[in-house]
């Protein structure tokens, strides 16, 4: 069997999670989660396009299978193409209050760093009517919270560097990558 030890992306400094730290933690947190959301219909909704990688790992780790569990999706954007976030979260999806109401949400992010986007989220699907909502996020970067939000369920907590792959982008690139790196500064702040 081929052992997972992709060549080292040339953009990036430091592999800060592995391929097998993230799926032995994702693995952990599935099982956590499923014995929780067990008989609770949970409406598991991913936040487009940076909890996809996660999203997918993460409801096949759900074992058993919580009955009735159902995926969706939301698009939140507060970066445009830099690192620092504009502050603003604007939401766009498909979802109508009626697919909500009554419904026990997890808000599945790839990474908590200002706190502002989850907090946006979670209040957002409060007031369509959920009977819960809870935040479950690959990452979190709490020295960077300008708003106080705590996940629920977390893998990993992170420095403030700012990070790609396993979903996560600068610009739409680095998405791909299966492991959780450092992006060389010089990628987003060109020497002048
Ligand atoms: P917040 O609203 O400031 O918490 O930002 C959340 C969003 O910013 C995340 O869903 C990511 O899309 C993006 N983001 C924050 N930090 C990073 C990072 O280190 N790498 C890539 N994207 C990040
Ligand atoms: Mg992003």
């Amino acid at each position: 069997m081929v052992t997972s030890s992709p060549t080292l992306h040339p953009d990036i400094d430091e592999v800060l999670l592995t391929q097998e730290a993230i799926a032995a933690r994702v693995a952990q947190l599935g099982r956590e989660i499923a014995a929780q959301y067990a008989g609770k219909r949970p409406l598991v909704v991913g936040t487009l396009k940076g909890a996809v990688v996660f999203m997918a790992d993460l409801v096949r780790a759900m074992e058993p299978t919580p009955e009735g569990l159902q995926l969706e999706f939301v698009r939140a954007s507060s970066y445009g193409a830099g690192t620092v976030s504009s502050g603003k979260v604007a939401l766009s999806g498909t979802l109508a209050p009626a697919d909500v109401e009554g419904r026990h949400v997890l808000l599945v992010e790839d990474i908590v760093d200002s706190g502002r986007t989850a907090v946006a989220l979670l209040e957002h699907f409060k007031a369509m009517g959920a009977a819960s909502v809870a935040l479950v996020s690959l990452l979190s970067k709490p020295a960077r919270r300008t708003v106080p939000c705590e996940p629920d369920f977390l893998c990993f907590e992170v420095e403030d560097k700012f990070v790609v792959g396993y979903g996560l982008d600068f610009d739409e690139q680095y998405r791909s990558l299966p492991y959780v790196g450092v992006l060389r500064p010089a990628c987003y702040s060109p020497a002048e």
